[in-house]
């Protein structure tokens, strides 16, 4: 017989609490590179809960859990073959209410991924689509098109994907002769969903309520802004798509239309049956004057705000993208997201630490929707991946600088109000790995856009735990993607309890920010030109020097600083929290 694990009942009124989400920090575990419990080299539900004790010492609110679900892998499990699941590589849906208790009992909420834009191609409806006849019902839950040209043989549309390659992939009928396409936004294994059709909205509805029930606390929605669809004929080609004024007026023929509001008010109606409330958060990758409809509360309650994550290291940057985004939440009654490290960017500690000489000013996210916010100022910034992808080695990274940067930041965004998602490997100040054999690379980001996209392996190579073992305490018996040595001197046992560690540092800032954590407000305080200092209710300061030279703190008790101080002084590339 098992026994219940032992809830801490202090930890109660948090954890019912409506709003534990408005200033919660959210770390995102990509579960197939976080802990192998079972030594096959993939990292699973099982290895997470060994580490319930490690991310409560760590002292987050919530796990964002990356997609658990049966998959062949085709986009690291964004392609899913069952909703309702859990991958058996990953363990079982028992294992999965086990990992859901743990972290309950340690106060900590789960937020799970949710895919509702594209199945994968092994999803039970999609081989009944293939196997069903043209017009049939099957196919109307994804979008098939006859081909153009005499024989159908050309796409119905000239669109590229966002991995590279056509939108569009022809079948085959069942004699063997070619038959209808299919359009995919994402790989080919990603045939896009058909959000008119009643029943695939009444199936989303039906996981929601399925998880929900198994307590899962939120929901991460996967490209949000994509499930809405206008493909009237005739279709738009790619000269005429991602202009500007239908990004805006929401016209465009998939990126986020009006129209996809009423699934979210259909699903917060769901969400609201539950006590406390499901809360969710989308990834929409949109017109920052368009974010707000995503986050209001009765929509999903919050979007992903990616502006400080494609920002350069610099105060008038940061100040400007904070400053907007806390007005844009406070119209809406949302609370502010922050982020600077996914599964989908270079990670932080390396793009603060790129060589100046190769700093791309132009670069984009992989997965930015054409046109959307990444031409602003704001998204000038530094992208790893095009260094990456012209041979950049890891030893051209002034790793030292970068760390030392993203410290700084992370303190700087610890202390802003709203929620701050951190991603598994940062509490570590984990660099992104460059070295990954052509061979060995997995992101169908790098297979469809060859000499374009390194790809995102680099962000996703299982953790280092301890400094020697087999995959460095990942499991016992090596990683699915290749770990470096240099990953020996930020393994977490190296870290634990040392003083000044990266690990360490997250350690005070998440207890300290827990403990400061007041009203959802921030006030600029006058600070010299590089500097920026605000200050939140209850007296607790922020100041962070972007500049080359120390400059004098305010008067104060410092109870965090990112770097040590020289001197008295906060010294260049360094936070430091005052009360
Ligand atoms: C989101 C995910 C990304 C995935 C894509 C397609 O942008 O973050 O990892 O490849 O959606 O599902
Ligand atoms: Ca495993």
């Amino acid at each position: 017989m098992t026994t219940a694990p032992q809830v801490d009942l202090t930890l109660s009124p948090r954890m019912t609490d409506p709003d534990w989400w408005r200033q919660a920090a959210v770390y995102q575990i990509y579960p197939r590179s976080f802990a192998d419990s079972n030594g096959d080299g993939i990292g699973d539900l099982k290895g997470i809960t060994a580490k319930v004790p490690y991310l409560q010492a760590l002292g987050i609110n919530a796990v964002w859990l990356s997609p658990f679900y049966p998959s062949a892998l085709a986009d690291g499990g964004y392609d899913v073959d069952d909703y309702r699941n859990v991958d058996p590589k990953l363990g079982t849906l028992a294992d999965f209410d086990e990992m859901t208790a743990a972290l309950h009992a340690a106060g900590i909420k789960l937020i799970a991924d949710i895919v509702p834009n594209h199945s994968s191609d092994r999803h039970e409806w999609f081989k009944e689509a293939l196997a069903a006849p043209k017009g049939s019902a099957a196919r109307e839950r994804y979008i098939f098109r006859d081909g153009k040209g005499e024989n159908g043989e050309l796409p119905p549309a000239d669109w590229t994907s966002v991995f590279g390659g056509p939108a569009w992939e022809r079948t085959t009928d069942a004699d063997g002769t070619p038959g209808q396409w299919y359009m995919h936004i994402f790989a080919k294994e990603q045939p896009d969903l058909n959000w008119d059709n009643p029943e695939v909205r009444e199936d989303f509805l039906k996981t929601l309520k399925f998880w929900s029930d198994r307590g899962v606390d939120g929901f991460r929605i996967d490209v949000a802004h994509a499930l809405t669809k206008d493909l009237s004929e005739p279709l738009p080609s790619t000269a005429e798509l991602g202009v500007e004024g239908q990004l805006l007026d929401g016209s465009h023929p998939f990126w986020d239309r009006d129209e996809v509001h009423g699934i979210y008010a259909e699903w917060r109606r769901l969400f609201n049956q539950y006590t406390p409330p499901r809360t969710a958060v989308a990834e929409a990758w949109v017109h920052a004057s368009r974010r707000a409809r995503y986050a209001s509360p009765e929509g999903l309650g919050q979007a992903f705000n990616f502006d400080l994550l494609q920002a350069d290291f610099d105060a008038d940057a940061f100040r400007s993208i904070i400053t907007k985004n806390l007005a844009e939440a406070e119209a809406t009654g949302a609370s502010s997201t922050w982020v600077f490290s996914n599964h989908d960017v270079v990670r932080h500690a390396t793009r603060y630490g790129l060589p100046k000489a190769l700093e791309l000013a132009e670069a984009t996210p992989t997965v930015a929707a054409p046109g959307a916010d990444a031409n602003s100022e704001e998204a000038k910034g530094q992208d790893g991946k095009a260094w990456l992808l012209a041979g950049g080695k890891p030893s051209d990274v002034d790793a030292e600088l970068g760390l030392r940067r993203a410290r700084a930041a992370t303190a700087l965004l610890l202390a802003l109000p709203g929620s701050a998602y951190l991603y598994n490997g940062e509490e570590l100040g984990l660099q992104e790995v460059g070295e990954i054999p052509e061979s060995e690379r997995q992101d169908p980001a790098f297979f469809r856009n060859p000499g374009v996209d390194i790809g995102r392996d680099g962000c996703r190579v299982p953790l280092p735990w301890t400094a020697d073992g087999s995959s460095y305490g990942f499991g016992s018996d090596g990683a699915h993607l290749p770990q470096p040595e240099w990953f020996a001197g930020y393994a977490a046992s190296a870290q634990d309890g040392v003083d000044g560690s990266t690990l360490e540092f997250y350690r005070s800032a998440l207890a300290l920010r827990t403990e400061l954590q007041g009203a959802e407000t921030l006030q600029w305080l006058p600070s010299a030109a590089d500097v920026l200092h605000f200050t939140r209710p209850g007296g607790w300061h922020s100041v962070t020097n972007f500049g080359t030279t120390a400059v004098e703190l305010p008067a104060g008790k410092v109870v965090l600083a990112s770097a040590p101080l020289v001197d008295g002084k906060l010294p260049a590339d360094t936070t430091a929290w005052l009360v």
